[in-house]
Parts: C-alpha cells; sequence; structure tokens
C-alpha cells in the first residue's frame, strides 16, 4: 500500500492558501543561496512555486559560488537585525570551503524557520516539541499520523544519522515513545535490524540497500534514498518487490513535496505566531 504524501501536501497548501487569502499581511520566506548547484536551484524552484501558490512572498538572495564564509555570515547578521525580516533560511549544500553548522548557527533561532540551528535541535532533545519542527522530520511524523500509524509500541529502525535531519528524526520518535535503532552504513547484519522493526526510515543513499527479505509484512518503509546508478536513479528501498505487503512511500516523486510544504507550513506557523516565537 502507497503512503501518498502528495495528496497530503495538496490538503496542506489548501488550507493554508484559504487563509492566507483572507488575510490582508502575507507571510515572507526569504532563501539565501549560495553556488548554483542544479538541486538547490530545482529545490528552490518549487519552495518559490508553492510559497506563490499559497499567496506568500518570496524573496531569493542567490551569491555566486566564491562568495566568502565573511560575506554570507555578514548578510546572515543583517538578516538577524532587520526588523522587516521574520525569519529566512539558508539553502543546504552550501559549496565545501564554506563551514555549514559555523553558518547555520550564524542564524538567530528565532529566526531559524527550517529548525536547523542547534539550540532549536536542542529543544527537541529537551522533548521541548512545539509547533515548529525541521521539515523532513515534521513530514515523516506527519505521514504517519494522517495513515493512524501510532509510535508507541513500534520498533524504529532509522538508516542514517546527519545533524539536522536524522538524529533529530531520532529524538522525536523517542519523544513519542517509540524504540529506535539508529543504523550506519557500517552497521552489521542491518536485516537484523530491520527484521525486528514495524517502521524502517532509509536515508543511507545506497541502491537497493533495503529489499524484501530484509522486512516483515506490512512494515512501514520510508524511502529518503536518492541514487543515480549508471545514470539512473535507484532508490533505497526495492519499490517494486516491497510494494505488495508493505507500507511504501511513492517513487518516483521523492521527498521533495513533503518537504517544501512543511517549509510552508512552518512559515506559516512562524507568521500566525510570531508574538509567541519571538518573546
Ligand atoms: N536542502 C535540502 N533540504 C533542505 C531543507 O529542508 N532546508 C534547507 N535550508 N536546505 C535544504
Amino acid at each position: 500500500m502507497i503512503l501518498d504524501w502528495k495528496k497530503i501536501a495538496e490538503k496542506i497548501y489548501t488550507e493554508i492558501r484559504k487563509k492566507i487569502a483572507e488575510n490582508e499581511k502575507k507571510p515572507w520566506l526569504w532563501v539565501i543561496l549560495v553556488w548554483d548547484n542544479p538541486a538547490s536551484i530545482s529545490y528552490i524552484n518549487q519552495k518559490r512555486k508553492f510559497a506563490e501558490l499559497v499567496w506568500m512572498n518570496f524573496y531569493l538572495k542567490h551569491f555566486e559560488e566564491n562568495t566568502s564564509e565573511d560575506i554570507l555570515m555578514e548578510e546572515i547578521e543583517s538578516l538577524n537585525n532587520r526588523d522587516d525580516i521574520d525569519w529566512f533560511i539558508v539553502q543546504l549544500p552550501l559549496p565545501k570551503y564554506i563551514h555549514e553548522q559555523r553558518v547555520i548557527d550564524t542564524i538567530d533561532p528565532k529566526k531559524d524557520v527550517d529548525w536547523f540551528t542547534k539550540e532549536n535541535i536542542w529543544k527537541l532533545f529537551l522533548s521541548e516539541e512545539n509547533w515548529l519542527i525541521s521539515c523532513t522530520p515534521k513530514w515523516i511524523k506527519k505521514l504517519l499520523d494522517e495513515y493512524d500509524i501510532g509510535l508507541k509500541w513500534k520498533n524504529v529502525t532509522i538508516i542514517w544519522k546527519s545533524n539536522i535531519v536524522w538524529k533529530p528524526l531520532s529524538l522525536l520518535f523517542i519523544n513519542h515513545a517509540a524504540t529506535v535503532t539508529v543504523c550506519d552504513i557500517f552497521t552489521k547484519n542491518l536485516d537484523e535490524h530491520t527484521l525486528k522493526s514495524d517502521i524502517v526510515v532509509s536515508a543511507a543513499w545506497v541502491a537497493n540497500l533495503i529489499n524484501e527479505n530484509m522486512i516483515k509484512p506490512w512494515t512501514v518503509v520510508i524511502d529518503v534514498g536518492f541514487n543515480f546508478v549508471d545514470w539512473k536513479v535507484m532508490w533505497d528501498c526495492d519499490f517494486i518487490g516491497l510494494e505488495k505487503d508493505n507500507y511504501i512511500t511513492p517513487v518516483p516523486g521523492w521527498v521533495w513535496p513533503m518537504t517544501v510544504a512543511m517549509l510552508i507550513e512552518n512559515t506559516y506557523l512562524a507568521f500566525l505566531n510570531k508574538n509567541e516565537w519571538t518573546n
């Protein structure tokens, strides 16, 4: 059975669009981009498209590839200090010569609508969940909620451990009483973990890492892996083998629609709750 996140994203846009249309003041989404990475450009085009669809204002500050970290930091400081800008994001990945976490942590946490700064991630660690959490963990939880898939009593395997997405997801699941195993691409006998799991999330970016022999029937399989093999796009999970007796996220389509929908929702919620957030 397919977990249809496009339908959920459409529902979110319809609701937000209706609410913003009724409001005279419109929220802004500010994006900083360094470099012309094609994946980031198309991500940003999606952000612009859906921001405009729901009547949000969109502004892109685009720096060229060799922009120094200092110039980028200056721009962030200036946005932090501007009263007319409530929040903004820095599109990732940044070029290799820029220290990504140092840049992220320059963002004022109250303007961090991506929820990537140390201070905001720390809130998840302390179980202080609020209406904003970072976009990828947020859509995964939302997808499960929409299909009435609870986390209590569940064994979950998450394959990967990045600081801004997968560690926060493991914290979110732990906060909701799941039993969480976080694996690496170096985990020995991965199937020993996945076979015990009710939910498997793979972001290892290893083509066909998970197949039908590695999970029990009616496992929830969330595939966030994207791989190029011989010029062909392949996913972490063998969709054909897994589709029949499991709950699985669709391919192709990947995660963009939901991640973008969550950014739009976060921006809208930040707009609605501005006073609560900034005080
Ligand atoms: N690059 C890929 N996903 C994201 C995201 O959710 N936020 C930002 N800022 N950059 C990204």
